[in-house]
């Protein structure tokens, strides 16, 4: 017999309430993550999808104070160069986002795509070889909810200088920096994206973004 696995409608209204209230979170409370949690989000996002099933992707959870503090310094730096790009009203408005949850999230972590993963013996990414990216940032995505579900909230930071960060880490040298991440309990719950709830960028109709051909 095929298995099968039916999801009710119970379940998608569920699944729609998750995505609608995941976020990108920066304000996070202090409180410690619960035992166990960051090895169950890992084995939550080893779920996703990636090409040829190569799994490549790396989790370094940063927990060694001096490695913090270069994070937290390369996002300062970055941060006001970020600031100095803009002017007028656009300055004003950049300077007074929340950009990152450095100060208070409990858990940091880097995610780093192996692109010497053996795992998969290359199939689909000769002709692609970025796929082997994108199954890092699916695997990111999967984890984000996987948190959302647990009362979590996940933080993607961007304003970085990636080389720092990676000689920061001491990391493999084939690993490539996919992202820096912010784990923890939020500061509050919200439907709507804290840059359309600050008035910086609001989200787009998706019938928009659909073209036929
Ligand atoms: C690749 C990527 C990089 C991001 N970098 C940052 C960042 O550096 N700082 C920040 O505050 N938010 C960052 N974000 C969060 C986005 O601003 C956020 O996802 C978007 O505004 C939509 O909000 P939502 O995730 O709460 O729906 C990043 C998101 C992604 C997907």
């Amino acid at each position: 017999m095929p298995q099968r696995k039916i999801f009710d409608s119970g379940f998608r209204d569920e699944l729609t309430q998750l995505l609608t209230w995941r976020r990108d979170v920066r304000q996070f409370r202090t409180d410690p993550l619960p035992p166990g949690t960051t090895e169950r989000l890992v084995q939550a996002a080893s779920l996703a999808p990636s090409v040829g099933l190569s799994q490549p992707w790396r989790f370094v959870f940063v927990e060694d104070a001096r490695r913090r503090t270069t994070v937290r310094n390369v996002f300062e730096t970055c941060n006001a160069a970020a600031l100095a790009g803009y002017s007028g009203e656009k300055a004003e408005r950049y300077a007074r986002l929340k950009l990152a949850g450095l100060d208070a999230a409990p858990c940091q972590f880097a995610v780093f795509c192996d692109r010497s993963v053996l795992q998969g013996h290359g199939l689909g990414r000769s002709t692609m070889p970025e796929t082997l990216d994108y199954s890092v940032v699916l695997a990111v995505h999967t984890l984000w909810l996987a948190a959302r579900a647990e009362g979590l909230g996940l933080g993607w930071l961007s304003i970085l200088d990636p080389a720092t960060v990676v000689a920061a880490l001491d990391v493999p040298k084939t690993w490539h920096f996919i992202g820096y991440f912010c784990l923890g309990y939020p500061a509050a719950e919200d439907d709507t994206p804290a840059l359309e709830r600050a008035g910086w960028e609001q989200r787009c109709d998706p019938a928009r973004v659909i073209v036929r051909r």
